[in-house]
C-alpha cells in the first residue's frame, strides 16, 4: 500500500512512522508513506498557500490552486483509490471503514488547516471525507496519522500474530475482553481461574462472555 499524506506541516506528522508498527510495516515494504509539503505547490513568491474567505469572515481558507497541482502531480504517475480529506465535519471514522481502507493499493491524505479547504476542493477532487470524532483539532495531521496507524496494522503481515488484529475490539461489535500477564498473583491481584486451566475451550468461552458484558456495559450501542 502507497499512502501520499499533503500536508503544510510535514514536520509534524513523520515521527510517528519512525517507531514501532508502523517503522517496521515501512522497513517490511508493506506500506509506503510520502510526504508532500503543500507550500511546495504554491504558484506565486511568497509560496502563499491560504486566502481570506469570499463573503467574509474570519479565518484563512486553504486555496484550490497548490491542492490541485500536488495532486495532478501525484495522480500522473498512479491511479489513487481514495483522496481523503481530514475535516471534523467528515463521516465519522469507525473499524468498517479502516477495514475497507486497508484492502486498498493507493490512497492520498489532505491535511485542513485555519478554517478549511475551499470547498471546490471537496466537491472536485476528494473521494471521502473522514472525522475521527466529535471534536475538532488544530488540523488534519493528527487525524491522518491514526488513520494510517489504523490501516496499516491490518495490512496481512505487518501485525506478527495474524489473529491478533481480527481480535481486536469493534471488529465483531464487541470491546475485547480484558487481558493479563505474570504474575499470576500480584500484592493479592488474582487473574482468574480460568485463564491458568490450559482449557482452550473454557477460556474461549469465557472470553466471550466477558467481551459481551464488556460491551453491555461500556458500549450498549454496538449490541443493538
Ligand atoms: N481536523 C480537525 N479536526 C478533525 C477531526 N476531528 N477529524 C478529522 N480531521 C480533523
Amino acid at each position: 500500500m502507497r499512502i501520499d499524506i499533503i500536508t503544510l506541516f510535514p514536520n509534524l506528522i513523520k515521527s510517528p512512522f519512525e517507531s514501532s508498527i508502523l517503522k517496521r510495516a515501512i522497513a517490511m515494504g508493506k506500506a509506503e508513506v510520502h510526504f508532500h509539503d503543500l507550500r511546495n505547490y504554491a504558484t506565486n513568491k511568497n509560496k502563499q498557500v491560504d486566502d481570506y474567505p469570499f463573503g467574509g469572515g474570519a479565518g484563512m481558507v486553504m486555496m484550490i490552486e497548490p491542492i490541485d497541482r500536488c495532486i495532478m502531480m501525484l495522480k500522473k504517475n498512479r491511479n489513487y483509490d481514495s483522496i481523503i480529506y481530514l475535516t471534523p465535519d467528515g463521516d465519522q471514522l469507525n473499524q468498517m471503514k479502516i477495514n475497507t481502507f486497508s484492502t486498498l493499493k493507493n490512497i492520498i491524505m489532505l491535511c485542513g488547516h485555519y478554517k478549511g479547504v475551499d470547498q471546490r476542493v471537496r466537491d472536485h477532487l476528494i473521494t471521502d471525507e473522514i472525522s475521527i470524532g466529535d471534536f475538532v483539532l488544530s488540523g488534519g495531521e493528527l487525524a491522518a496519522t491514526i488513520l494510517c496507524d489504523s490501516i496499516i496494522r491490518l495490512i496481512p503481515g505487518v501485525i506478527g500474530d495474524e489473529s491478533s488484529a481480527l481480535s481486536d475490539s469493534f471488529q465483531d461489535d464487541l470491546l475485547a475482553p480484558p487481558i493479563y500477564t505474570r504474575p499470576s498473583n500480584y500484592k493479592g491481584w488474582k487473574v482468574p481461574d480460568v485463564l491458568l486451566s490450559g482449557n482452550a475451550s473454557m477460556i474461549s468461552n469465557w472470553r466471550e462472555e466477558e467481551s459481551f458484558k464488556h460491551t453491555q456495559e461500556r458500549r450498549p450501542d454496538l449490541l443493538k
